[in-house]
């Protein structure tokens, strides 16, 4: 059995069959697992992986081993990993896991560092904490490693700073670049999940609701559609003004956040960025209020505060925090800001995942061949290798489509052809 901090091994079976039916829905990732057990293009390669620990994710850590590699697991949030899966991985497919669901910050940042003491010739990051923990407190081992991906839109744009200021010591790929990763995993499936997780926490009646989306990027567009298709009515809040003009010819409402704050429902952030729904908000909102997050970070919504303005606080239900403010009204916080969608739910559905993790096992192979040629910066990932997941998924799915015929391809490519 390898090395390994979980909750309970015990549940090793459980995971097992979880991690079994997402396999069912993830075909391009396992005809991948088929050519990596032939060729072995990550045989000998060390790496250091921080990821959601979710059935999903053990998928993929099958797929990294097919191919001969040497992988290490811990979770990329406190609150993300599913404990049977984590066992699972451990007893069945043999790669030594550090994570807890509900770990503290302190333990949180150990499993980084027991993950971080293999030595990685290769990082595959969720947010880019582990780039971070080796750049800052293990700098000694960065001569180890050749490069690394990144999963998250939050990590890419860390790590683009970092490359910025030219302290980005190797090169990444950035996974959540891909078409194939951000237009169906941030949209289709922070969608759903988003919803699913705010479902599972609260049981609440969508339709007729008011429903707050802040940030109308991927996530957004993805959560306000479902939300809508659900029969809520949608208010956008951003910052953007070409996705705030996107978003009011999809049909929804946009105002600033602080009027939203007094006329919503159910309030989610997806930005990405810092303190959306702020101080200023909460006084403002109706009693019954719920507000919830899936960006990366659990500092969109700003909870210092919230707890500064409370008169009392208790848990009415798993992942429903209660806050009564000083006005008496009850503003209810899901899942401690956290990524709803893992938090309370089991994250992405296995369809979208197959593609985002694809292109993670495509990207590190592509880094073993290609690493010596690349400079200390983000890449996105080839057209190359995006075209060929979307036919794959295609495939998998009994989806034909037209081929460029020799005429249409020069007319496509002329200049001088026209009526
Ligand atoms: N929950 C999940 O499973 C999951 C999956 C994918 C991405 N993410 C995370 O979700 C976040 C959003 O990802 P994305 O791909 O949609 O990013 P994106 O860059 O496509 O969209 C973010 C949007 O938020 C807007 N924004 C920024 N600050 C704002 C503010 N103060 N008020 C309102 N809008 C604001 C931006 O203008 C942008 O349109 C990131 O943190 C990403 O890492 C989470």
């Amino acid at each position: 059995m390898p090395k390994y901090d979980v909750k309970d091994i015990g549940l090793a079976k459980k995971g097992m069959d979880r991690i079994e039916w997402a396999a069912m829905d993830m075909p391009v990732l396992e005809s991948i697992k088929k050519r990596f057990r032939k060729d072995r293009p990550l045989k000998g390669i060390r790496i250091s992986a921080c990821l959601h620990v979710t059935t999903e994710t053990a998928n993929l850590m099958d797929t990294l081993k097919a191919g001969g590699a040497d992988v290490v697991l811990c979770a990329s949030n406190p609150l993300s990993t599913q404990d049977d899966v984590a066992a699972a991985c451990v007893k069945y497919i043999k790669v030594p896991t550090y994570s807890i669901k509900g770990e503290d910050n302190k333990t949180y940042y150990r499993h980084i560092m027991s993950a971080i003491d293999h030595k990685p010739h290769m990082t595959m990051d969720d947010g880019a904490d582990v780039v971070g923990v080796l750049h800052t407190k293990k700098k000694d081992l960065l001569k180890h490693v050749i490069g690394g991906t990144e999963e998250t839109t939050t990590g890419v744009i860390r790590l683009q700073a970092m490359a910025a200021e030219g302290v980005l010591q190797y090169p990444i790929m950035a996974v959540n670049e891909a078409m194939t990763k951000h237009l169906f995993d941030n949209r289709y499936g922070t969608g759903q999940s988003t919803m699913d997780g705010i479902l599972r926490a609260t049981n609440r009646l969508i339709a007729g609701s008011v429903f707050v989306v802040c940030g109308y990027g991927w996530c957004g567009k993805g959560l306000a559609r479902t939300a809508k298709g659900m029969g809520a009515h949608v208010i956008v809040t951003e910052v953007d003004p070409l996705k705030a003009l996107e978003a009011v010819m999809d049909g929804h409402q946009v105002m600033p956040i602080k009027e939203a704050s007094a006329v919503g429902d159910i309030f989610v952030t997806v930005t990405g960025d810092l303190n959306v729904i702020h101080k200023g908000c909460f006084p403002k909102m109706k009693d019954g209020a719920i507000v919830a997050n899936s960006g990366h970070f659990n500092s969109e919504i700003e909870i210092p505060a919230l707890e500064k303005m409370k008169k009392k606080k208790r848990m009415v239900r798993d992942y429903v925090e209660e806050y009564t403010l000083r006005n008496n009204r009850r503003v209810y916080l899901l899942g401690e800001g956290r990524l709803i969608n893992l938090a309370s739910a089991e994250g992405h559905p296995s369809q979208v995942m197959d593609m985002s993790f694809a292109n993670q096992a495509l990207c590190a192979e592509y880094m073993v061949k290609n690493a010596k040629k690349l400079e200390k910066k983000v890449y996105d990932v080839p057209k190359r290798i995006d075209e060929s997941i979307a036919a794959l998924k295609l495939r998998a799915m009994g989806v034909n489509i037209d081929k460029l015929t020799a005429e249409q391809k020069k007319y496509l490519s002329s200049w001088e052809m026209g009526t």
